[in-house]
């Protein structure tokens, strides 16, 4: 398993073929993933073993990616933590009871063994689902805590976060408790998917570019720092990731990560020129090419390899998750292409792209 390639590329090894996995690979573009959900909500699936194990592998049977990402959502460590959440279709996470006052943080609960004890289905589904993949291997993830917070102070979605920012300018040590507690939230969270036997794990900060660079160190960098410092002490790669994240990347890496998700906004190339070196990266195919002419996404593929060529390690992804409206044999179609091009990437190893 350690000498799966995909494993190899994070930790700086490469190889002749792309290694390649799509945030969102599980879920609605697969009419499998849309049968095997009927009568189950989003977050009542996430605790059924069974189902989150098999919804898990759907997406690797299908189109041979690389890796699974343990099908879970960046809120099901506060729903087991005790929280009143659920997913509506076609909007997102809702939070029952939004936190916006010092009250509302005082009165979240204290993680202790029986937040422990609440994560067992988790375990118990990565177990199931490691055992499933055989080579392959499992990335975890968990929501950082701007992102998760963001949901909860807002109480769902938002274009602005805009009180999950004021929050942080009026209350910054209200606000560094919630954040520090959903550190210890989704590093938890991490931490059982790792023990369970999770390869890498990835951090996602989907809403972070919001953030000027001033305020993600100030307020943010801190506690993302604790949740990666939870899977820290384990063999596995750290991956972060940010969406319109370009000005963070930097900050974000120095947050704990071994290696960096770039979304689509931003060249590879671009993004190693402000890593350290040695960063390797993932990504960042723009997902509007799922809904072009093959010769079109194509052309993107080999764009983007061409791109991380010059990282020590990279891992072929999209910049962000798969739109629902997918026609999943693209994304089929889209991996043979990038698994028949070895030899591209090594022969463009070393030499920075033009
Ligand atoms: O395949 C995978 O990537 C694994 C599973 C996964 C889900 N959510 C399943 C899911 C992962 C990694 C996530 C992370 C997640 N959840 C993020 C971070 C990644 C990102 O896309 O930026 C965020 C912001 C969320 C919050 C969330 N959950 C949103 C915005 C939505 C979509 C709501 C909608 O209907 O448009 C969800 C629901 C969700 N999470 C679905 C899936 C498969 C859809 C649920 C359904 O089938 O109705």
């Amino acid at each position: 398993m350690a000498d799966a390639s995909l494993l190899q590329e994070l930790r700086g090894v490469r190889s002749t073929t792309p290694s390649v996995w799509f945030m969102r690979q599980a879920g609605r573009s697969l009419p499998e993933y849309r049968a095997l959900r009927e009568g189950t909500t989003m977050l009542d699936s996430c605790v059924r073993p069974e189902m989150a194990a098999e919804i898990t592998v759907q997406p690797v049977r299908r189109h041979g990616v690389d890796a699974g990402i343990f099908f879970s959502d960046i809120v099901v460590p506060a729903r087991q933590a005790g929280l009143g959440v659920e997913i509506q279709s076609g909007v997102g996470p809702v939070f029952e009871h939004p936190v916006r006052t010092v009250a509302d943080i005082d009165a979240l609960p204290v993680l202790g063994d029986e937040y422990e004890a609440a994560l067992e289905p988790i375990r118990e589904a990565v177990r199931l689902t490691v055992a499933e993949l055989g080579t392959t291997p499992l990335i975890g993830f968990a929501g950082a805590p701007f992102t998760v917070a963001s949901y909860m102070v807002e109480g769902g979605p938002s274009r602005d976060h805009l009180r999950t920012r004021a929050l942080m300018r009026t209350e910054p040590e209200a606000w560094a408790r919630l954040a520090a507690w959903v550190a210890e939230l989704s590093g938890r969270f991490l931490r059982a998917q790792v023990l369970a036997g999770a390869s890498a794990v990835q951090l996602f900060d989907s809403w972070v570019g919001a953030l000027s660079a001033e305020q993600y160190l100030t307020h943010v960098q801190p506690h993302s720092a604790a949740a990666l410092a939870q899977v820290a002490d384990l063999p596995v790669p750290r991956i972060h990731f940010g969406v319109g994240a370009a000005h963070l990347l930097p900050q974000m890496h120095a947050a704990g990560a071994t290696a960096m998700g770039v979304d689509h906004r931003l060249r590879l190339d671009q993004a190693l020129e402000v890593l350290p070196a040695g960063t390797p990266v993932q990504g960042n195919i723009d997902p509007a090419v799922l809904f072009t002419s093959e010769e079109a996404r194509f052309a993107e593929a080999s764009a983007v390899v061409e791109a991380g060529a010059a990282a020590s390690g990279h891992v072929v992804n999209l910049g962000h998750g798969v739109p629902p409206t997918t026609d999943p044999q693209v994304l089929t179609d889209l991996v043979s292409y990038l698994h028949e091009m070895d030899d591209v990437a090594g022969a463009e190893q070393g030499v920075p792209s033009a």
